[in-house]
């Protein structure tokens, strides 16, 4: 498929249960695979935040839904118009893997809550996923009842009633439910009408200082580079708000780790920004939209192997606080998905906290009827205000108990 890039308006996350046919999804829109790590070929699944561009088009002389396309020409021969350009960001549904469902979350503008037909509902991570977006507050949500070709007529229907009793009281209750076979491509163009319908391109406030969530880094330089061929660290994030120019001058937070007579601080680093990347493309200025690859001139030691994932870059002297330690206030689930009551926080408990893109784990030093005061291990840095999800260890696994708000 021919594809020209423009960089996307809007990212929308696809979530729901391992094998339900996210990867398979935005492959049929994009013509893109998501699964491109090898650790993840090995696994089977998506073990990162996978992103894919998709550019949806419409047929000029036909009405909708059947007008909705990612081809360029339409069946009569005619060009399809631009509608826009989105960001699909693939997570995971492997169950151990939900800080990271959590941490792209921090970036969704909306999501496709992708359902098997073929199997009861809800599934355990339709379930978690579901409750992730509801207590994060992801409310433009689409529901995409996939592998419709594996059922007959009567299962089809029975598993969609299934859907709406399960979806009856959450975030997703109003959510369209489309009926489709990604695998096939059945009715890709019903799905596209209701993104575009439920999931609208944010208002990104263009004019206020850029701030960039840092989802990945990485160090590009092949083993071997010479010295003066070698090129700085990059970093992978979305901007959520502001734009980023080549040669802006931006901060990173926490940023680096110093060891002083035994004592751990963190501080900023500083660098230049010395390329912009979205999709295929190197651009001068970027807005957000999209996972953006920024070349830095830092060095790429410090970018390696997602060493600077959670972060948070912007210009100078903009950037929220970091936190060693913080309050806050909680609000816990009533029971673990599919499972036992939740007990209380306790004093000493190891917590994992997602904020942003950043996960760390902390241990509680004080808990109280609704707040509890966490050290971290890891420092992060966010706007007091800013949402938590709050994970417990259970068994062997950590498992989403409630959501904190980030009190000081
Ligand atoms: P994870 O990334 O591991 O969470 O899985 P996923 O949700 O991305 O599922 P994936 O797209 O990898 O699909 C899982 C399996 O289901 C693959 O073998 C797909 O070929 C198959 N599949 C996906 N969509 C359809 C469909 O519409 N019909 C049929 N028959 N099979 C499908």
């Amino acid at each position: 498929m021919t594809r020209e890039h423009r960089q996307p308006e809007v990212n929308i996350g696809l979530v729901g249960h391992v094998d339900h046919g996210k990867t398979t999804l935005v492959q049929a829109l994009s013509g893109e695979w998501t699964d491109q790590h090898s650790e993840e070929m090995k696994r089977g699944i998506s073990i990162r935040l996978g992103y894919a561009d998709a550019t949806f088009r419409r047929c000029p002389d036909m009405d909708a839904p059947e007008c909705y396309t990612v081809e360029e020409t339409c069946p009569d021969g005619s060009e399809s118009e631009v509608v826009r350009t989105v960001s699909f960001v693939d997570a995971p549904g492997h169950e151990t893997l939900m800080a990271t469902m959590l941490s792209g979350a921090a970036m969704m503008d909306g999501a496709v809550l992708v359902i098997g037909a073929n199997e009861p509902v809800p599934q355990a991570q339709t379930a978690e996923h579901l409750m992730a977006l509801d207590i994060i507050g992801i409310e433009n949500i689409v529901i995409a009842q996939n592998k419709i070709d594996l059922v007959d007529n009567e299962i089809a229907r029975e598993n969609y009633q299934q859907i709406t009793d399960f979806v009856a009281g959450t975030v997703a209750e109003d959510a369209p439910v489309v009926p489709i076979s990604a695998q096939r491509g059945v009715n890709m163009d019903l799905l596209m009408q209701a993104i575009e319908e439920e999931i609208p391109t944010p208002d990104t406030a263009p004019d206020t200082d850029p701030q960039l969530q840092v989802a990945r880094s990485f160090d590009i330089n092949r083993p071997g580079t010479t010295f003066d061929e070698l090129m700085g660290g990059v970093l992978g994030g979305s901007l959520v708000r502001g734009r980023l120019h080549t040669g802006d001058e931006i901060e990173l937070r926490p940023g680096r780790e110093f060891e002083e007579e035994g004592q751990s601080e963190y501080r900023p680093i500083t660098t230049t920004i010395r390329s912009l990347q979205a999709g295929d493309d190197l651009l001068e200025e970027v807005g957000p939209g999209g996972l953006l690859g920024v070349g830095t001139g830092l060095d790429p030691s410090l970018t390696k192997g997602d060493a600077l994932a959670g972060q948070v870059a912007g210009p100078p002297g903009t950037l929220p606080p970091t936190w060693d330690s913080f309050t806050i206030e909680v609000e816990l689930l009533e029971r673990l998905v599919g499972g036992d009551e939740i007990e209380p926080i306790n004093t000493g408990e190891p917590l994992m906290l997602t904020v942003g893109t950043a996960t760390t784990v902390g241990a509680v030093t004080s808990a109280r009827e609704n707040e509890c005061e966490v050290n971290l291990k890891r420092p992060v840095c966010a706007q007091s205000g800013a949402k938590i999800a709050i994970n417990r260890r259970v068994g062997t696994r950590w498992r989403l108990i409630g959501i904190g708000t980030l009190v000081d």
